[in-house]
């Protein structure tokens, strides 16, 4: 919080030398001193776990690029066979950056519906939300790019579809396109742009979660209930209660995530992809990561190419949008029964909408050079699952969130964000007697 006053004390003459200087030790104390809401629940942990996440691809990531040819000829091979072959324990640190894409989408996934549970991105937390999305778009690509690097069929093919689709802009659309290929085709040059991107890009999410962090600090955590802290008895010290939890949720996930890197490295991965590139060989299934499914089915679902890439920008522009949709006075959806039916819904259509994405469509598939128009459709039951999905995913944000925050009458919300604690079964004696102690 901004008027949270520090309580650092250099103790030493070194550190009070430090101190009058760059006060950097000052800052990472008052970090962990900061008042945090004492109803967090382990929903509050994805954000540790996103960081961890953040720092395994980039670290993994660097260690990768150390043995990877950027060449189209080189690229195929110094991945399948000089990083999972002959370099020491190369198999491990690609399962690690490999699974740990998936890992790191499902966390954010997990920590976004929290977000949305809970109301976190309405005032004063809209900047906060804005970065998050700035977060989830630049994650967004860097995945896509990543995609692209071990240079499969699958990522080759996932390169033209999608560069392809960026073509049908209007006006800037052939130069975006020529200008991420480096030329007039998928190839090389692109390879290389992919690559250099991929690089480049982590080190900018790290520095957009530095500002969503900063964004934090200055209104606070929201909490489960929705109610702002009013107290210091509200609150506790960030250390040693929330590092001690997000480290056991963070060591709960490592266990989740070795379970894939070391028992099912190739679940997530695509069999095409184990062969080389052939721009002369279209798959019969182009599909992205399940994590980019959803949208791939949003852009499926339209049977324009404009309006398809339409579709796709609007349905990550709504969560750019969303603080200024909900037009509802009560945050946390716990208080709001209608609304959280409309959200369970929403996320079932998510759901369909990843499922629609994976499936193949019902169509002919042209073999030749020109990426989406390749796959003529025939309208069946995909495809119209994808498209009432794809509906209710906007009706969602543009019309039932509106409406519903000024008709939807709310159930009472409590007048301190500690009374749910004390009524519930297990937190009344713990929260009955600690609550009166820390008043201050
Ligand atoms: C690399 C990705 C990200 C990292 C490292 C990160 C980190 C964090 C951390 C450490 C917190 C505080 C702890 C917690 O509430 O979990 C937080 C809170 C929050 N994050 Fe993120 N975040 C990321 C992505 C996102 C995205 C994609 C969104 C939304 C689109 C988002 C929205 C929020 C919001 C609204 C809060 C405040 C929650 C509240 O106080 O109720 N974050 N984030």
């Amino acid at each position: 919080m901004s008027d949270h006053p520090s309580t650092y004390k250099p103790g030493t003459a070194i550190e009070r030398w430090l101190d009058s200087r760059l006060p950097i030790i000052r800052f990472g104390a008052d970090l962990m001193s900061f008042p945090t809401p004492r109803n967090l629940n382990y929903w509050y942990t994805f954000g540790g776990i996103l960081a961890f996440c953040l720092v395994v691809q980039i670290v993994t990531g660097i260690v990768l690029a150390m043995h990877y040819d950027t060449s189209g000829a080189g690229a195929f091979i110094s991945v399948n066979r000089g990083i999972m072959r002959d370099v020491n324990y190369g198999w491990l640190i690609r399962g690690l950056h490999a699974n740990g894409a998936s890992m790191f989408f499902l966390a954010v996934y997990l920590h976004i519906l929290r977000g949305l549970y809970y109301g976190s991105y309405k005032a004063p937390r809209e900047v906060l939300w804005l970065l998050g999305c700035v977060i989830y778009f630049l994650m967004v690509v860097t995945a896509f790019m990543g995609y692209v690097l071990p240079w499969g069929q699958m990522s080759f093919w996932a390169a033209k579809v999608i560069t392809n689709v960026l073509g049908a802009i209007p006006v800037v659309g052939d130069t975006i396109t020529t200008l991420l290929w480096g030329g007039y085709a998928v190839d090389s040059p692109t390879l290389n742009r992919f690559f250099s991107l991929h690089y480049l890009l982590p080190f900018v999410i790290a520095a957009v979660v530095a500002l969503h962090i900063w964004a934090l600090h200055v209104p606070g955590n929201a909490n489960p209930t929705g109610v702002e802290v009013k107290s210091k008895s509200d609150t506790l010290p960030f250390h040693p209660f929330y590092t001690v939890k997000d480290l056991f949720a963070i060591s709960v996930f490592m266990i989740m995530f070795a379970v894939f890197v070391f028992y099912l490295p190739e679940a997530m991965g695509k069999v095409d992809n184990s062969v080389a590139a052939n721009p002369l060989q279209t798959p019969a299934h182009i599909v992205p990561e399940w994590y980019l499914l959803p949208f791939y089915a949003i852009l499926r679902a339209v049977p324009d190419k404009l309006l398809g890439v339409v579709a796709l920008a609007g349905a990550l522009g709504v969560l750019f949008a969303l603080p200024w949709l909900d037009t509802s006075k009560v945050r946390s959806m716990r208080y709001r029964p209608t609304y959280r039916t409309f959200f369970f819904f929403w996320v079932v259509a998510c759901a369909a909408l990843g499922w629609c994405g994976g499936q193949e469509p019902d169509g002919q598939i042209i073999h030749g050079f020109e990426g989406p128009v390749l796959i003529d459709y025939d309208i069946n039951s995909v495809t119209w699952l994808s498209r009432i999905s794809a509906l209710y995913y906007f009706a969602y944000f543009l019309v039932i969130t509106p409406v519903l925050g000024l008709t939807e009458t709310p159930l009472p919300v409590p007048d301190s964000l500690y009374t749910p604690v004390l009524s519930h079964p297990a937190g009344a004696p713990a929260g009955a007697a600690a609550a009166p102690e820390t008043k201050g």
